[in-house]
């Protein structure tokens, strides 16, 4: 099963499409998870991610879409994955359905995760997240047993770089100007599925089950 996950920043698509990458036994495939590991490795992709993740901007697309050109080839994606925050614009949405096309394959279903600006900002200024095995808490609705240390691997958990108010307000503009058109974009070919992304995890999580399940049968 091929999935797309979009929606704003911090609505809750890479909590839910980690729970949903394991039910389903396909990778996540999250470009924002791929470009802050090349920042923290220090390649040149990451030296050139992080000018643009800084300042609350699109990395450029033609980047973006090398990146997800090679993360489909990998073996672990050939029986489907869930496509977590890319694409982010037309022209990777476009880039995406001729790679996927020039393989004979198509997108199953495109989930589209809608919530309200205030809990959006409440859900990022309370986000931590792991260093080491990228497990992602937030303080008051998913906190980590002690706090402040990751659960699964003890390590210190810590504030995302563009989880700062300025840059998240940026992130927000810019997910209405660039990504929002995508939701026409989709809506054409019947794939597109809502999901109120409000509520607890396993409320959200019962939703997303439920919009794949017609996939499935
Ligand atoms: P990316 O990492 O993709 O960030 P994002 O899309 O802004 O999304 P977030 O990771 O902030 O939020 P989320 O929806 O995954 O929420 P989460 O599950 O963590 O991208 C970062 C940057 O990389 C971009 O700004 C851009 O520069 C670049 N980039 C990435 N992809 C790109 C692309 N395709 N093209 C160009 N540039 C790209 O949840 C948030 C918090 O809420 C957590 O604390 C969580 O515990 C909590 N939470 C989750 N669900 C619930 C719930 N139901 N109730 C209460 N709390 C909840």
């Amino acid at each position: 099963m091929r999935l797309i996950f979009i929606g704003p920043p911090g609505v809750g698509k890479g909590t839910q499409a980690q729970l949903l990458a394991v039910s389903l036994k396909i990778p996540k495939i999250s470009t924002g998870d791929i470009l802050r590991e090349a920042v923290e490795e220090g390649t040149a992709l990451g030296r050139e991610a992080k000018r643009f993740m800084d300042g609350g901007k699109l990395v450029p697309d033609e980047v973006v879409v090398g990146i997800i050109r090679d993360r489909i080839d990998a073996p672990d994606a050939k029986d489907g994955y869930i496509l977590d925050g890319f694409p982010r614009t037309i022209p990777q949405a476009e880039a995406l359905t001729v790679m996927l096309s020039e393989r004979g394959e198509g997108i199953d279903r495109v989930l589209n995760f809608d919530l309200g600006d205030e809990e959006l900002v409440r859900r990022l200024s309370g986000r931590r997240s792991c260093p080491g095995c990228k497990s992602v808490y937030h303080v008051d609705s998913a906190p980590p047993k002690k706090p402040g240390i990751c659960d699964r691997c003890d390590a210190s958990l810590m504030t995302r770089s563009d989880d700062e108010p300025g840059t998240v307000r940026k992130r927000l503009e810019v997910f209405r100007s660039q990504t929002t058109p995508l939701i026409a974009f989709y809506a054409k070919n019947g794939a597109l599925h809502r999901v109120d992304g409000s509520g607890s995890v396993e409320v959200v999580r019962r939703r997303v089950e439920e919009a794949v399940r017609t996939v499935r049968s």
